[in-house]
């Protein structure tokens, strides 16, 4: 069977905005997070609060996350160690994501540490975080394939998952990083995940559509008990530290499916293409998503 209900987790504002070359300026990312909070998502990913060298997009993180606290929605923030931690909680952040990777190439390329270094630099930050009373994330990238070591063992993504649990997060994210996966794969981790006890609620799954395959393996995802799904307004996005990957799965594509599917998301299609048009006017470029384009002149 299917979920009746699916949350959104929105990420164009920061997986989506984070490889463009051009700076989006502070006040215009603002506007793009109110524009995507009056569509009904309820889940807005906003920013980084990584080293602003390693990703100069996010580094106006403290301009930003003031300029939307107040509105009425979840604003996770990805947070890589405790300087990460320090200055989210410093703004008054309520959600915080680590991001873990599967393979060592990516943990290295990613994060400068080994996968082992990089679970150890996230302890105290899940931790600290706790105390706090913040919801935690985990996000686990190279789930399938990664660009350096190719096809990913599933044992070896449960590993992972399982200690980042383990740590304390409360809800993982299964990051396709480069879009390579299809549909058997999904279904073989979620079937390994859940025969090693990890609970179906705790996973949320993260596409990238490089591939085209975004929707088929999210549908699968669905079949499986999955209700949180990533998305980006418009198919924006990419990791500047993975050779490949490309925009992540448009939220506007999975709101069509859903929608289509009869389970609710709470999402005014309408006024996600009205905001993705402005974003891609604003970028200079049209919008990959197959939906935006075809409703935009509607
Ligand atoms: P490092 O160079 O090893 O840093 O980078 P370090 O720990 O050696 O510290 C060096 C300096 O950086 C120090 O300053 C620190 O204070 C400073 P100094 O003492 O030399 O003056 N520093 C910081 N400054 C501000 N904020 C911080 C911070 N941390 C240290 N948080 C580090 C290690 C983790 C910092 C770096 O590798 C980094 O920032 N990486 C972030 C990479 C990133 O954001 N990637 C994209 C997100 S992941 C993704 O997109 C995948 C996902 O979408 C899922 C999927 O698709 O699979 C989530
Ligand atoms: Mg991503």
């Amino acid at each position: 069977g299917l979920p009746s209900r699916v949350r959104v987790h929105e990420v164009g504002a920061r997986d989506g905005l984070q490889n463009e070359k051009a700076t989006v300026p502070a006040q215009v990312k603002a506007e793009f997070i109110r524009r995507l909070a009056a569509t009904g998502l309820t889940t807005i990913e906003a920013t980084s609060f990584v080293h602003p060298k390693w990703v100069p997009q996010l580094a106006d993180a403290e301009q930003l996350f003031p300029a939307v606290a107040h509105l009425p929605v979840e604003l996770p923030v990805l947070v890589p160690n405790e300087r990460g931690l320090d200055r989210a909680l410093a703004l008054g952040a309520r959600r915080v994501a680590v991001f873990a990777s599967a393979t060592e190439s990516f943990a290295k390329a990613n994060l400068n540490r080994t996968l082992d270094e990089a679970l150890t630099m996230f302890e105290p930050v899940v931790a600290r975080a706790k105390e706090a009373d913040v919801h935690v994330r985990g996000y686990l990238s190279m789930c399938f394939g990664d660009p350096w070591e190719g096809p990913v063992p599933v044992l070896q993504v449960v590993k992972v998952c399982r200690a980042l649990l383990d740590m304390g997060c409360d809800e993982l994210s299964l990051g396709d990083t480069i879009g390579v996966a299809t549909p058997g794969q999904v279904s073989a981790l979620l079937g390994a995940l859940t025969a090693a006890g990890v609970p179906v609620s705790a996973l949320g799954v993260h596409f990238h559509d490089t591939y085209g395959q975004a929707l088929s393996n999210t549908l699968t995802a669905l079949r499986h008990g999955v209700t949180t799904v990533d998305a980006s307004a418009g198919g924006l996005g990419g990791c500047p530290y993975a050779k490949s990957a490309t925009g992540n799965l448009a939220t506007e594509d999975l709101v069509w499916m859903l929608r289509g599917l009869g389970i609710d998301t709470g999402v005014d299609l309408g006024r996600l293409v009205a905001t993705s048009v402005w974003m891609a006017a604003h970028l200079g470029r049209p919008s990959p998503s197959r939906t935006v384009r075809a409703l935009a002149h509607q």
